[in-house]
C-alpha cells in the first residue's frame, strides 16, 4: 500500500475480519509462488499421490465444469449431472447454490466415485451474495479499499454458508469506455485505483488462509484486457501495443496475483489477434512465468468452444490450443471433457500437459480443505440481517458522488435538504423500483429486501412527500430495442415490460411538481439488458422518455435535484446545464433508499469521487484522463482539461470540447477543502536508487488539506504525476496515490505519499518496466484537474 489510510469502524464483525486479514500483508512478497499455500510441499505430496492413482478419464473429468442451475450464457446444458458426477467426469459446477443442492452433488462425488474427489462449486458472487451491496464501480467511487474488502468478507461468509467455496470475482478489467456494459463490474478507468481495489477484494475473499471455513477462493477476471473491447462492444477484439497492455491493463490482474489469487478466468476477447483463452503469451509467459501464479485458470463460459468462431481451428484443435496455452478448466462447454482424452491417447497432447492442469485444480481443492470438509451444514441463510443491512448502508453512503450542487437564486444550495423543506415531490421510474436498486449482477440478491428511495423518504417526510412515477424506463424506445430486451419474453418476466404510456404520467408528474417546493428526480437505465454482460450501448442517455420527463419538470421552474441510478457514466450534458443539484448513486444495493436519503438530508456528507470520466457526448468515448500527449497542441497538453482551442489544426473536436463533463476523481462535498502547494522530501535521486527501491519510498510528497467549510467532511486526496521525458511517451497524468481524510470544520491534516520504483516506473519499448533520468511533474488535489504542482528529478 502506498497510501496513508484512515481506518474507520464498520462494527465488530468488520473489525474482526479486517484485523485477521491484515496479518497477511507480507504474503504477496514471496516469489516465485504467488500463493504460498498452493506451493506448500505437504499439500503437493497429497496432490502427487492422488494424481498417480487417476486414470486419464478421471483426470480430464477434473478439467470439466458445468452449470446446473442459474444460467447466463447461450446453450445452458441439460445433461444429467448426477450421472456425470458419479462417473467422475465433472470436477466443478457453477450456479448450484445452497446446502441442499451442493450437498446433493457432493454426496455423489464423495460416495460413488472411485477416488472421492470433491466437487468445487463456483458462483458469481460479485457485490455481496445474499445481501446485495453497491456494484463494484460504485465501490471504486468510494476510493476506499477497505470497503471492497468488507464487501468481499460478507460475500465470502454468505457464499460459504451456501456451499460455495469459490467465487468468480473480482472483476479487475480496466474499463475506459462506458459503452461497454460491464463497466459496472469494474473499478473504472484507472490502473492505480483498480490495482488497489483488486488487492482489497482478494484479501477480503481469501483472507490469509483458503482453508478457513469462511474463506473462498477468488477467480480474477477476465484475463486479459477484456475491458478494451473495440468500440465498447462486448466480446469484441482488443488491439493495443504491449507497453500499454502491461502498464495500463495487466497491472490490476498482477496486483491480484500478488495478493495471492488462487484462480483466474480467461476472457472471451482476442488480444492482438490471439484469443485470450488460447493465448500462451498471456496465460503462461506472463501469468505463470513472470508473475509466478500457481493457481489454475478457468475459461469464461463456453469460451473454449467459442475459439472455433475465432477461426483458429476445429473442436479438437481449439481444445488442445487452449489447454496447452494454460487454460486448466473448461467452463460450460465440455470440449475438454470430450476431446482431450482421445488426443492424449493418439499422442497429439502429451499426458504431462493434462497432469499439470489437474495438479493446479487439485491444489486449490486441497487448499480449500474440501477433502476434509466437503459438505456444508444446513444453517440459516444469511438474508439481509440488520447488521448486514447496516454495513450495506454504510458502504453505499461512501459511494455516492455529488456531481453538482449550485446555489439556486433565493434558495441557496439545494443540498443538503433540511427537515424544514415544506413539500418534496419524488418523481421517476427509479424512485420506487426495488429490483433496480440491486444492480445487474445481483445473482442471489432478493429484490424484496431492497429499500427504495420512496420508502426511505416517506419514513422521513410522511405526508410531506408527494410521489409521481413520471414515466417508465423503456417507453419511447425504438421498437427494435424493445424486441431485443424482450427476447424470449425475458424482459416481461423480469418486470422491465410492459411499457406504460408516458404522456399521461409525465403530465401528472408536472402537475404534482407544481404543488411542491422541491422535486427529486430518480432516473437511470434498466439494469437488465442495458447493463452488465452483453449490455453495450451506442447511446448513453437516459432510456425511454426520462429526459423528456426531466425537461418537463425543470420547465415548471421548481428547483430540481437529480439522483442518477445507473451503473455507468451516462451522458448528462442537458441535465448538467439545467439542473442545479446532481447526485450519482449507481446501483446502491439493498439499502439504496436509506443511504441516498442519508446523503440528501446531510446526515452523511458525500465523499465519493468518480472512478470514470463522464462524457459530454458519447462520441468522445473512449474518454479517460490518463491520455497520451499529442503533437497538437504540443506543449504541456493536458487535453483532459477544459479547453476550447480556436486553432484549426489541433487534436480537438469541432463540435464538442475534449474534456469530460465530470472528470475522473471529481466529487463535491457539503463542505469545502483547500490545499497547500505540495512539497517533496528531496529534489532529486539517482536512477539506480529508484531502480532498487521496489515498493519502498524514495521521495515523499506532502500537502496540507484544510476543511474550510462549516461541517465535517471526508476528502479523497489524490496525487498525480507526469513523466515529462521518457523513451516511450507517457500519459499527461497518472494517479499514483490517494488517501481518504476526514476533517472537522477548520481542521488541517498533513497527507504524505511515498514515491518509489512502483510509482515512477513505466514500460519501455522492450516492454521492460524501467525508470530513466527525467523530471516528474507532481500534483496533489481533489480530482484529476488538480492544479497545485511540484516536481522531482531522477538523475544519472
Ligand atoms: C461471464 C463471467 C461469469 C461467468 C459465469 C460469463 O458469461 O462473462 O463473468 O463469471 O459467465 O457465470
Amino acid at each position: 500500500m502506498t497510501t496513508r489510510r484512515i481506518r474507520k469502524s464498520y462494527g465488530s464483525l468488520a473489525i474482526g475480519f479486517l484485523a485477521a486479514s491484515c496479518i497477511l500483508s507480507s504474503f504477496a512478497q514471496t516469489p516465485p509462488a504467488s500463493n504460498r499455500q498452493l506451493a506448500s510441499p505437504a499439500l503437493n505430496v497429497r496432490v502427487e499421490a492422488l494424481l498417480k492413482k487417476m486414470t486419464l478419464d478421471e483426470k480430464v473429468g477434473q478439467l470439466a465444469q458445468f452449470a446446473a442451475g442459474y444460467a447466463t450464457g447461450p446453450g445452458a446444458s441439460n445433461l444429467r449431472y448426477d450421472d456425470l458426477v458419479a462417473k467422475g467426469q465433472l470436477g466443478s459446477m457453477l450456479n448450484v447454490v445452497g446446502a441442499e443442492a451442493t450437498n446433493h452433488y457432493q454426496h455423489i462425488a464423495m460416495e460413488k466415485t472411485r477416488l472421492h474427489i470433491p466437487i468445487l462449486f463456483g458462483q458469481d458472487v460479485i457485490h455481496g451474495h445474499r445481501t446485495t451491496f453497491p456494484i463494484p464501480l460504485a465501490i471504486a467511487a468510494s476510493w476506499d479499499p477497505e470497503a471492497a474488502e468488507l464487501v468481499a468478507r460478507y460475500g465470502a461468509t454468505e457464499a460459504r454458508a451456501d456451499g460455495i467455496p469459490w467465487v468468480f470475482s473480482p472483476m479487475v478489467d480496466i474499463a475506459r469506455d462506458p459503452r461497454w456494459g460491464r463497466i459496472i463490474e469494474s473499478a473504472g478507468e484507472d490502473t492505480y485505483l483498480g490495482s488497489m481495489m483488486a488487492r482489497a477484494w482478494v484479501k477480503g475473499y481469501q483472507q490469509d488462509d483458503l482453508s478457513k471455513p469462511d474463506s473462498v477462493a477468488v477467480s480474477v477476471k477476465h484475463f486479459a484486457a477484456y475491458g478494451a473491447a473495440v468500440a465498447g462492444r462486448d466480446y469484441n477484439a482488443v488491439e493495443m501495443g504491449e507497453p500499454t497492455l502491461r502498464q495500463v491493463y495487466l497491472k490490476p490482474y498482477q496486483a491480484a496475483v500478488e495478493a495471492g489469487a488462487a484462480t483466474m478466468m480467461s476472457s472471451f476477447n482476442s488480444i492482438n489477434g490471439v484469443p485470450a483463452s488460447a493465448n500462451p503469451f498471456i496465460l503462461t509467459e506472463i501469468l505463470r512465468k513472470e508473475w509466478g501464479f500457481n493457481g489454475f485458470v478457468v475459461s469464461d463460459w463456453g469460451a473454449v468452444g467459442e475459439l472455433k468462431n475465432h477461426s483458429i481451428g476445429d473442436g479438437p484443435t481449439v481444445a488442445r490450443k487452449s489447454l496447452e496455452a494454460g487454460v486448466d478448466m473448461d467452463m460450460e462447454g465440455n470440449l475438454f471433457g470430450t476431446v482431450i482424452a482421445d488426443q492424449v491417447r493418439s499422442g497429439k497432447i502429451p499426458e504431462s500437459v493434462v497432469d499439470e492442469a489437474v495438479r493446479r485444480v487439485l491444489r486449490v481443492k486441497f487448499a480449500l480443505g474440501l477433502f476434509e470438509h466437503p459438505y456444508v451444514e444446513q444453517g440459516p441463510v444469511y438474508e439481509a440481517t440488520p447488521e448486514r443491512r447496516a454495513a450495506a448502508r454504510k458502504v453505499a453512503e461512501e459511494t455516492f458522488v455529488l456531481l453538482k450542487n449550485d446555489p439556486v437564486e433565493g434558495v441557496g444550495a439545494l443540498l443538503p435538504l433540511t427537515k424544514k423543506t415544506a413539500k418534496v415531490v419524488l418523481i421517476g421510474p427509479m424512485a420506487d423500483n426495488q429490483k433496480e436498486m440491486l444492480g445487474a449482477w445481483a445473482v442471489t440478491g432478493d429484490p424484496k429486501f431492497a429499500v427504495t428511495l420512496r420508502t426511505a423518504l416517506s419514513e422521513r417526510l410522511g405526508d410531506k412527500l408527494l410521489y409521481a412515477p413520471g414515466c417508465g424506463l423503456l417507453a419511447g424506445e425504438d421498437e427494435n430495442v424493445l424486441k431485443k430486451v424482450n427476447f424470449n419474453g425475458a424482459a416481461s418476466a423480469t418486470g422491465s415490460l410492459p411499457v406504460p404510456d408516458d404522456a399521461k404520467t409525465i403530465a401528472e408528474a408536472v402537475l404534482t411538481a407544481e404543488s411542491a417546493d422541491v422535486a427529486i428526480l430518480a432516473l437511470g437505465e434498466p439494469t437488465d439488458w442495458f447493463e452488465g454482460e452483453a449490455g453495450s450501448r451506442a447511446h448513453l442517455g437516459f432510456t425511454g422518455n426520462q429526459e423528456k420527463l426531466l425537461e418537463a419538470v425543470v420547465g415548471t421552474g421548481k428547483p430540481v435535484i437529480l439522483v442518477v441510478l445507473a451503473g455507468r457514466p451516462l451522458e448528462l450534458k442537458w441535465a448538467a446545464g439545467h439542473v442545479p443539484a446532481i447526485l450519482q448513486a449507481w446501483s446502491p444495493g439493498v439499502e439504496a433508499g436509506h443511504a441516498i436519503a442519508d446523503v440528501l438530508f446531510g446526515d452523511v456528507n458525500p465523499s465519493g469521487k468518480l472512478p470514470a470520466s463522464f462524457p459530454r457526448a458519447v462520441g468522445q468515448e473512449p474518454l479517460y484522463y490518463a491520455q497520451l500527449p499529442t503533437g497538437r497542441p504540443a506543449h504541456g497538453d493536458l487535453s483532459h482539461m477544459p479547453h476550447n482551442s480556436l486553432e484549426k489544426f489541433m487534436s480537438r473536436y469541432v463540435d464538442e470540447e475534449n474534456s469530460a463533463l465530470f472528470p475522473f476523481g471529481w466529487g463535491l462535498s457539503y463542505t469545502r477543502f483547500s490545499y497547500s502547494k505540495p512539497t517533496v522530501s528531496r529534489a532529486e535521486a539517482p536512477v539506480r536508487e529508484v531502480l532498487a527501491s521496489g515498493g519502498d519510498p524514495v521521495f515523499t510528497v506532502g500537502a496540507d488539506v484544510t476543511n474550510t467549510g462549516s461541517v465535517a467532511g471526508t476528502e479523497v486526496v489524490q496525487l498525480y504525476i507526469r513523466n515529462t521525458a521518457a523513451s516511450v511517451e507517457q500519459p499527461v497524468r497518472e494517479l499514483k496515490g490517494f488517501s481518504r481524510v476526514t476533517l472537522a470544520p477548520g481542521e488541517t491534516k498533513h497527507v504524505e505519499f511515498p514515491l518509489g520504483f512502483n510509482e515512477l516506473s513505466f514500460y519501455n519499448a522492450e516492454s521492460k518496466e524501467s525508470v530513466e533520468p527525467t523530471t516528474y511533474s507532481v500534483w496533489v488535489g481533489g480530482s484529476s484537474l488538480a492544479t497545485l504542482e511540484t516536481s522531482l528529478r531522477v538523475v544519472e
